[in-house]
């Protein structure tokens, strides 16, 4: 039995990946892609961006799972082997880190410090007054197990929080929760700070355009770190030219690698990450990992299952 690991070039050393999960699960021969072997021989593919069309070769592979939350790099390969498991990663550690990006985030625009960046180049000393974080709210869209992590993390600092989410949950402790697209405007403009944490599917693509944006009061901040393709680049843009969204920290993107020419890059208000927000750690990862396979070899359900109905 043999586990194929592939992972995206922009990623750490695909010999650490190797390295832990084999530690995890040393019953089972782990490759890492082109170094294939005998592909009758591969059982579990563990991928990050893997090359489209490669999946279909292995006739005897028994689940997909994901190295990140996200599976949408997985279903985008238009030859995915069809009916096998989809496993998420849901990981603590990526879960904390995403935390982290969201906090130093929320942060940087609450305390001013993306101003006091720009008196910097200008030499300039200029004390702006400062805001309590109760009077600040911030709204999260995507209320799994990410969103829900940076609400608890923000209600800790004193923010007041709120939630959107397609459907409707039962109890979310202290966060406000609203849910479906009925609800979107009433979240919208009662949030001074938007985090994204959404997953991508035909349901959230381009789901906030300009007219839905232009509901978040004039003077907000835009935190993405879900996925790009859900909040429009192009009306993100004109909404920051108008000063309707003061700025924006933007992880992900329509196209990643974000190309060279793409406006985002030099606008004054919008800070770029590649895609870090949650990395995935490898040795943690690959504990998650080992436990999933070991659960699908005693005939149980590894966990979580893409669903197809949720999108997610
Ligand atoms: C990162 O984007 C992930 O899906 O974990």
């Amino acid at each position: 039995m043999a586990l194929l690991i592939s992972v995206s070039e922009f990623w750490e050393d695909e010999k650490v990946w190797h390295q832990w999960v084999q530690s995890e699960l040393p019953e089972i021969d782990v490759r890492v892609y082109p170094d294939v072997g005998n592909e009758n021989e591969i059982e579990y593919a563990v991928v990050w961006k893997h090359p489209h069309g490669i999946l279909k070769r292995y006739p005897n592979l028994k689940a997909i799972l994901s190295l990140g939350a996200g599976v949408d790099h997985i279903l985008s390969d238009p030859d995915l082997p069809k009916d096998l498991p989809i496993v998420r990663l849901v990981d603590v550690k990526l879960t904390h880190e995403m935390c982290f990006h969201a906090l130093h985030w929320v942060l940087h625009f609450h305390s001013d410090h993306y101003l006091y960046m720009k008196q910097q180049l200008d030499r300039k000393w200029q004390q702006q007054s400062s805001i309590q974080p109760e009077d600040r709210t911030v709204g999260i869209m995507g209320l799994g197990n990410i969103g829900r992590g940076i609400g608890e993390s923000l209600i800790d600092q004193g923010f007041k929080v709120l939630g959107w989410g397609a459907n409707q949950k039962s109890s979310l402790g202290d966060i406000k929760y609203f849910f479906g697209k009925v609800q979107l405007s009433d979240f919208l403009v009662k949030t001074n700070i938007l985090i994204n944490v959404l997953p991508f599917s035909k349901d959230t693509k381009n789901m906030l355009r300009k007219d839905e944006l232009k509901f978040l009061p004039r003077g907000s901040f835009i935190i993405n770190m879900g996925r790009g393709g859900i909040i429009n680049e192009a009306d993100l843009l004109s909404l920051l030219d108008e000063n309707h969204i003061t700025a924006a920290a933007l992880d992900v993107f329509e196209q990643e690698p974000l190309p060279t020419n793409n406006p985002l890059w030099s606008h004054p208000s919008v800070y770029i990450t590649p895609h870090i927000a949650g990395q995935s750690n490898p040795k943690s990862s690959a504990k998650t990992i080992a436990e999933n396979i070991r659960r699908i070899e005693d005939g149980k359900m590894p966990f979580p299952i893409y669903n197809i109905t949720k999108g997610y």
